[in-house]
Formats: C-alpha cells, structure tokens, sequence
C-alpha cells in the first residue's frame, strides 16, 4: 500500500463552493491552499492568446515550455487565487465563464493534464497541502490522507455561480449559466483522460442543503480524527 500524503483533495463538478471551502478548510489547517483549476485557467488563456491549434498536441507543447506558470496566495478566504503567466497577471481575466470553458477545453488534453499534474505533485511534494480540483483525489495525489468530494444539484449550483458572479460585478444571468454548468460538467465527466470523478475512498458531502460552514465543518472533522 502506498504510504498516505498529508495532502486533503477536494474535487466535484463546477459551481459546487469547492473554491471557498477549501480555502476555509486551508485557513482552519494551516495547509496551503492549491487551487488546480487556476492554473488549467491560465493555461487556457495563455494559449487561447498564442492562438495555438488545440488538435496540434506537439505545437502545444512546445509553447508550453515557453510558459512560467505561477500561482498568487488568495489574499483572505473570500478572495481568489491569483495567476501570473508569463509574468503578467491574469487574476481577473482568467475567472469569466468563457474562460471557464475555454479552460474545460484545454483541460481534455493529454499534453496540458500532465504539464499540470507534475507541477501540481510538486506542490504537494512536502504535503501540508489542501488540493482542488476535478481529479486531485484520483490521479494527482491518489495517496492523500483525506479525500472529499463535493456535489449539489445543479440548479443549486447554477445559483451559487450566480450570486458569486453578481458579487464581483460581472453581468450574469442564471438559466445561461445553468447551460453552461450543464455542458461544463458533461465535459469534464466525460473525457477520457482523468476525467471528474469521486475517488472511491473519497467521503461524499451533498452541499444541495447544507451552507458552506456546515460542509467545513463535516470535513474538519474528519480530518481532525485522522491528524
Ligand atoms: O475549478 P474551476 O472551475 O476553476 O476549473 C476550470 C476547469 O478546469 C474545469 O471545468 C475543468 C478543468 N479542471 C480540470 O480538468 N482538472 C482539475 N483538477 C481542475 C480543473
């Protein structure tokens, strides 16, 4: 058996609050939070900017190498996670729902998956670490001690993207984000290189009823019985 990493992942489809729960999980823990759809966020943007062909596998991933790919601390619970590329920062450009799916698109590609998935077993090398994403309980930190995975109804979830876009400013209207949701979610289950999915050793907290600080609570203690 492998040995188990002091990692907590947390994955589940879009608009679920994996976002703001781990970074609560994070503060609470004192582990550092790994947001892994940023950076399939900033890749995405970085090459939708090289207007690169994404059927060119080969051409991907020689622009990749051109690519320095850093992650900002999310300045408070409630902030996100910041993205440099290339030394200049898309923190904003990187969180509209085109770029949601544009990061969906770019995220099926073998090339992308594993330019990520070792820089993100890079963070996690010392453990310490709350990791979200869509497989980081599967393939990026199979090893992890705690695994969770969170999921809600997705008109429930269509609301929450909702509120949060509404929030930041952003125009937003809540039966195109279901749609949105919808092919998002078919997307990132379906394809065929570690696509969404629970672990089987994963707990699964349905968040459709229960607020965010009852879903915190859930996982700390579980986490606070295994520490
Ligand atoms: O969590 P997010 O909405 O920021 O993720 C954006 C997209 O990135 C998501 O639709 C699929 C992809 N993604 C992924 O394939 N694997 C991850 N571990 C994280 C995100």
């Amino acid at each position: 058996m492998l040995e188990k990493q002091n990692i907590i992942t947390i994955d589940g489809p879009a608009g679920v609050g994996k976002s703001t729960v781990s970074r609560m999980v994070a503060a609470a823990t004192g582990f550092t939070y790994l947001d892994t759809g940023a950076m399939y966020r900033g890749v995405g943007l970085f090459l939708q900017d090289n207007a690169v062909d994404l059927q060119d596998q080969q051409a991907i991933g020689k622009l990749l190498q051109t690519l320095d790919l850093q992650l900002l601390p999310a300045s408070g619970v409630s902030a996100d996670v910041g993205v440099l590329i290339n030394n200049r920062d898309v923190s904003l450009e990187i969180r509209t729902p085109a770029m949601s799916m544009v990061a969906s698109d770019v995220s099926a590609l073998a090339v992308v998956r594993d330019y990520l998935t070792s820089m993100q077993r890079s963070y996690g090398e010392r453990g310490g670490v709350v990791a979200e994403g869509r497989d980081t309980g599967t393939v990026v930190f199979p090893a992890a001690a705690f695994k969770f995975f969170l999921d809600a109804e997705p008109e429930e979830r269509a609301r929450r993207r909702y509120s949060q876009l509404k929030a930041k400013g952003m125009d937003a209207d809540v039966e195109e984000i279901l749609a949105m949701t919808l092919l998002r979610d078919k997307n990132d289950r379906e394809r065929d290189i570690a696509p969404l999915a629970q672990a089987e050793d994963a707990s699964l907290i349905d968040t459709t009823d229960i607020n965010i600080e009852k879903v915190v609570s859930l996982i700390l203690q579980k986490v606070n019985k295994g520490l």
